[in-house]
């Protein structure tokens, strides 16, 4: 099987990304890489990010994907460059193509330390829209509260209102989340908003701009494959992590619906930036 999609995040957050990928692509196979054993990357220096976005890009070119999407937004901000040098394939980011669909004057972005102190969203929404006036925040709790998967604790709805207190100030009409574990946080969000303020998810944006690129590669258009079986579910995936496969497996499965299979893989230099990251089972 070739493996036509590749993609990659820190953890769980790309997942967004992938459910995104299958439910408007579900014949292309795709590869997953979740690099569990240095999440969060959001904390870490711009060096550390690019470094390690080199080293997990290059694993996944040797695996012999077709495109890239950067299911992260952090290394999507810090480490563009490094990817598209590194992947040796089309390489599709959130942060353009959302930035190219936002026509409203006020809007806020939720995204990691790493990727508000960096200005990409900024930078990115400005190029198209000259006059929009964009608000970054960092939201430092969020990644590890969502990772350790209690949707509904107490402290990631206390972090939500203080991180939407500047955002409504602001009184913007738009709020892109900025970060891929953050669509998870829809309800919460949604609940705390007024009316009105819409949540944009990135990964729709990049997810629509894969189709030309299949296409390039020689797939069938999805349009075209209505004779055709659907694939099994789970059929054309597969799921790497750097970290516990199982624990990455049992937290994954609220994400896409059923217990996925995930594989522990090592990337090369990975045991220099690694966390502790031992399966608690
Ligand atoms: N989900 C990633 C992002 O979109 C990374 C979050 C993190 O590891 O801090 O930025």
């Amino acid at each position: 099987m070739s493996l036509r999609v590749g993609l990659f995040d820190s953890g769980l957050g790309g997942l967004t990304v992938l459910r995104h990928v299958h439910r408007c692509h579900p014949h292309s196979p795709t590869l997953y890489l979740g690099d569990t054993a240095r999440v969060p990357y959001g904390q870490r220096s711009a060096d550390d990010i690019r470094r390690i976005a080199a080293e997990v890009v290059h694993w996944l070119r040797l695996q012999g994907i077709g495109v890239l999407v950067m299911a992260c937004n952090t290394s999507n901000a810090l480490a563009f460059d490094v990817a598209v040098a590194e992947a040796g394939v089309p390489v599709v980011g959130l942060i353009d193509s959302v930035a190219a669909t936002l026509g409203t004057d006020r809007i806020g972005v939720l995204a990691t330390p790493a990727t508000a102190a960096s200005g990409a969203y900024r930078r990115a929404i400005h190029a198209c829209w000259p006059a929009a006036v964009v608000s970054e925040v960092g939201c430092p709790a969020f990644v590890p509260l969502i990772e350790a998967g209690d949707l509904n604790h107490p402290d990631l709805r206390a972090a939500a209102k203080d991180y939407l207190k500047p955002l409504l100030q602001s009184d913007v009409e738009a709020i892109v989340l900025g970060c891929t574990h953050y669509p998870l946080l829809t309800p919460l969000l949604q609940e705390l908003l007024p009316d009105g303020v819409q949540l944009i998810d990135p990964a729709l944006a990049a997810v629509a701009r894969l189709g030309p690129l299949l296409a390039n590669l020689g797939d069938l258009p999805e349009g075209e494959r209505q004779h055709e079986q659907p694939p099994l579910p789970g059929s054309l995936r597969r799921i790497c992590v750097t970290g516990c496969a199982r624990s990455f497996a049992r937290a994954a499965t609220r994400w896409l619906g059923e217990e996925p299979q995930v594989e522990q893989v090592e990337l090369s230099e990975q045991l220099d930036l690694t966390r502790q990251s031992a399966c608690g089972f």
